[in-house]
């Protein structure tokens, strides 16, 4: 049934399986939710190229390597769940209270399912909040081997190209600007890495030059290597 729309550009709605964010308006992108168990998360879990895709080889997992990882722009979760398949110990924050809400009821299903339940419950943990305050009171023993940042970047000019549940998201989220403040945090508190997802031919985040950058088709992994001993 087509409810009117009041207004708001969103509807947080309960169905009976999952908590969806139904944009409204004519033009509205498809309903939003996290689905670990099947679509496109299972299709990247079975096809999407194991410990060999960038993402896996830039957080480090080489050689049976299964570093903690802090995912500190979680948004909905599809690359934690990538990591926590390969074998990491992923704790995602987000500070949007609507996307936390979608990740904590994706979890949630996810955690029963006979596949991935088991891996989802051991592997995945969740916190609300800022990654800025979060960094900046871990205690040293709390530390993690690698932080990942995927900030959020300006839809691209060709935005008839961008999918409009991404452009939907973008709109509810806002931009991240404080992706800089982030990376300097993020440099201080993690042990061996800080990882930064950026568009493929998008400037590196301001601030120190990344130590290396693993390409995929559309994006770039930015590496920088902690020095021992920090
Ligand atoms: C591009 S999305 C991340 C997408 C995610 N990598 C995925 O695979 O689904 C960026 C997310 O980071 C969150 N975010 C940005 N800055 C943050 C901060 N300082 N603390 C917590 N969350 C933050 C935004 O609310 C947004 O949901």
């Amino acid at each position: 049934m087509d409810v009117p729309s009041p207004g708001y550009p969103f509807i947080l709605t309960v169905t009976p399986t999952r908590l969806e964010l139904r944009e409204t308006g004519p033009s509205a992108a498809g309903s939003i939710y996290v689905d670990f168990a099947g679509g496109t998360a299972e299709h990247r879990r079975r096809f999407g190229g194991g410990r060999g895709q960038p993402l896996a080889r830039a957080i480090g997992l080489k050689g049976g390597a299964t570093p903690s990882v802090l995912d500190a722009t979680a948004g909905l979760g599809r690359d934690a769940f990538v990591l926590a398949c390969l074998g990491c110990k992923v704790h995602l924050l987000e500070r949007s209270p609507v996307a936390g809400a979608l990740l904590q009821d994706g979890l949630k299903r996810a955690s029963t399912d006979p596949e991935i339940g088991a891996m989802v419950r051991e592997r995945m943990t969740l916190s609300f909040g800022d990654a800025l305050a979060f960094m900046h009171q871990i205690g040293e023993l709390a530390r993690p081997e690698v932080i990942y940042l995927d900030p959020m970047y300006p839809p691209r000019s060709k935005s008839a190209m961008v999918k409009k549940e991404m452009r939907a998201f973008h709109a509810l989220v806002g931009k991240d600007e404080d992706a800089p403040a982030l990376l300097e945090t993020a440099l201080k508190c993690a042990r061996k890495r800080v990882v930064v997802k950026r568009p493929r031919l998008a400037d590196a985040i301001a601030g120190p030059k990344p130590s290396m950058s693993i390409e995929g088709k559309n994006t770039r992994f930015d590496v920088y290597l902690i020095p021992a001993n920090s």
